[in-house]
């Protein structure tokens, strides 16, 4: 959902695949077809390509049953639509076994748009309704790395200061909710674990899962064991205890946009080896730009997406005026036809934001 990874660059990609769909979490980008049109992500391939598992009604079901509330809207309405050892974390809940949620935001820019509030808002939900800490990481350093070499450590210091502000409008419970920036929390047991984990990931694995290839930095490569880190209770004693071995088991549930899972792929695989628990995670889709599927939502593009800060008006003004319709051509055909809801980023954007009554007709 990051702006800058919607933007087509970077991708590192070996370019036989360039026109297949291609979901990394520096480049998301839906198949390119014949007539060069670029195609809406297919959610159902991405869960085969990544091994993860759709989140059915049978587990919609207990998930709701062991909360004992109703879902929230993008588990009802299926934006959250895969994940990754979910039963376990309801397993904990129902042994009122500790764990914690993780969740973040790399801050690229100062502005953000309503498309990254998506994983915060499902994190202050989940911390809400099991009642478990939330962690929020800010990683600063990543998108320092990621950027371009005239860009300073102090920008991006800033961007994140600015963005935990929007971040903490959401409105979490500040007894549970720890926030941080990457620059600022380095060190102690937070960066031993990150020594730990990077030990254990070599060149070619990063390499497979995430394209790295022989110009990459070696700060991009080792950055995926400081997102690691934070998956892991010991990284945080001052929350889970001191004692090592308790804090081991504690797992955490990551609710992420999909691009973000080979983070946490290979964060399960070295879990294993540090005998810490995996990590559980769930998936979200992503919100469309306002000029439909498959176009890019960007912060630094004014007609791509509603930023936080846009007025009521300025809303308005933008989705009379950008927003892609999934009307018909004319009236006539509008009236046999009708409209297309999958494709109209109206209906789109209230499908991800507007929260209605609880009767099963406005689920
Ligand atoms: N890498 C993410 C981004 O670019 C930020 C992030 C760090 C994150 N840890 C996370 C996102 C955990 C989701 C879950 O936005």
């Amino acid at each position: 959902m990051e702006e800058a990874k919607l933007l087509p660059k970077d991708t590192e990609a070996p370019a036989s695949v360039a026109r297949e769909q291609n979901v990394t979490p520096w480049s998301v980008k839906g198949e390119v077809g014949e007539d060069g049109e670029v195609k809406a992500i297919n959610y159902n391939k991405l869960v085969e390509q990544f091994g993860t598992k759709i989140i059915d009604d049978a587990l919609l079901a207990r998930f709701e049953r062991v909360t004992g509330h109703q879902l929230h809207r993008f588990l009802r309405r299926r934006i959250v639509f895969s994940h990754r050892d979910l039963e376990l974390i309801l397993d904990k809940h129902e042994k009122k076994e500790p764990f914690f949620i993780y969740t973040g935001r790399g801050p690229s820019s100062d502005i953000m748009h309503i498309g990254h509030m998506v994983p915060f808002q499902l994190a202050k939900w989940l911390s809400d309704v099991f009642e478990v800490p939330l962690i929020v990481m800010l990683t600063d350093d990543e998108k320092y790395l990621m950027g371009k070499m005239d860009r300073t450590v102090e920008e991006y210091e800033h961007y994140a200061r600015e963005n935990a502000k929007d971040i903490i409008a959401v409105g979490f419970d500040p007894d549970r909710t720890f926030i941080f920036s990457d620059y600022e929390f380095m060190g102690g047991d937070f960066y031993k674990n990150i020594s730990r984990i990077a030990k254990r990931i070599n060149r070619g694995t990063a390499d497979s899962c995430f394209g790295f290839n022989s110009s990459t930095s070696i700060g991009k490569v080792h950055f995926a064991a400081v997102q690691a880190a934070s998956s892991f209770a010991t990284s945080f004693p001052f929350l889970f205890g001191a004692n090592r071995l308790q804090a081991a088991k504690i797992p955490c549930l990551i609710p992420c946009a999909v691009d973000q899972d080979p983070y946490f792929r290979l964060t399960r695989d070295v879990a294993s080896q540090l005998g810490y628990t995996k990590p559980s995670l769930i998936h979200a889709k992503f919100l469309d730009a306002l000029q439909g599927p498959g176009s890019k939502m960007s912060a630094s593009v004014e007609a791509s997406s509603i930023l936080l800060r846009d007025s009521p008006k300025q809303i308005l003004k933008k989705i009379t005026k950008y927003a892609f319709s999934g009307g018909q051509e004319t009236l006539e055909d509008h009236r046999a036809k009708g409209g297309d809801p999958e494709v109209d980023v109206s209906y789109q954007y209230l499908r991800f934001f507007l929260e209605v009554c609880a009767c099963s007709d406005c689920q």
